[in-house]
């Protein structure tokens, strides 16, 4: 498990809460209002989440030909080359079935979600003996309480079409990469005829799932510094994989 003091940015301090570190004070929210968001700090949710709810909502975005979880995680391995010691922060963790494949490829994995209810139950999943730690923390995508360059590999999985402000949540993405560091993000992105806008306006008001632009993403990406950023499309949804440029001088 990694030593949370060590990445996290001067002042910013929380209490330890069932297992993870909270770091919003008890009236913060950041999960949004729409139905989609609220959902995912219900009790219930958590409950369903990975074993129902995901793998039906991947079919949903990405059809019956699209990726199953293990692919998804898969993908998720390849694009962030995650090697023994890594330190590796998964943004928005949910119930960490991501973070946990993370640890087991070696990662020091951080694990971080607004949801309270989100973060109780991956920290039910991880009191798995065999499996090496992730520190779970709670706070907001759109202001990672994480110094600048502190992780080799940046995962924001099924999460970034939730939340409020896509252009700040990548922008910190890309200010906690350290150089050389990889970045992988799988969202939604609009497909056929109807233009992005027009999806986005029926979509999201019912379900809080906002449906990008095709190169909304890609582009916020750039626009943080990234390099070599790449997209597969699969259904309505994309995987995008990026990278800072230059090499950790922590490296061996
Ligand atoms: C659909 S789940 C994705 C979980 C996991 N990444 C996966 O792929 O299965 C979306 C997660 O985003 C979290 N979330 C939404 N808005 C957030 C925000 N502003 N900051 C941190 N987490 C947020 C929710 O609490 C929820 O756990």
């Amino acid at each position: 498990m990694p030593a949370l003091p060590d990445l996290l940015a001067p002042g910013r301090a929380g209490e330890e809460r069932d297992g993870y570190l909270d770091l919003l004070g008890a009236g913060e929210d950041p999960t949004g209002s729409l139905p989609g968001q609220r959902l995912m700090a219900s009790r219930v949710l958590p409950l369903i989440y990975e074993r129902l709810w995901r793998p039906l909502g991947g079919r949903v975005l990405m059809g019956a030909l699209g990726p199953s979880m293990a692919g998804e995680r898969r993908i998720a391995l390849d694009m962030l080359e995650i090697s023994p010691g890594d330190r590796v922060l998964d943004v928005a963790c949910g119930t960490g079935s991501f973070s946990r494949a993370f640890a087991d490829a070696g990662g020091e994995v951080v694990g971080l979600d607004a949801s309270r209810t989100m973060l109780a139950q991956a920290v039910r999943e991880e009191k798995n003996p065999a499996r090496p730690g992730v520190a779970y923390v709670r706070a907001s995508a759109t202001d990672l309480p994480f110094r600048d360059g502190s992780f080799d590999a940046v995962c924001c999985f099924a999460a970034l079409y939730l939340i409020e402000d896509l252009l700040v949540a990548v922008a910190e993405i890309a200010r906690v990469v350290a150089p050389g560091g990889r970045v992988a993000l799988l969202s939604s992105v609009a497909r056929g005829p109807l233009p992005a806008g027009v999806s986005d306006a029926v979509v999201r008001p019912l379900t809080g799932v906002r449906i990008f632009g095709r190169d909304d993403l890609t582009r916020a990406l750039a626009d943080g510094g990234l390099v070599d950023v790449r997209r597969r499309v699969s259904g309505l949804a994309q995987f995008v994989s990026a990278r800072r440029p230059g090499s950790n001088p922590a490296a061996p």
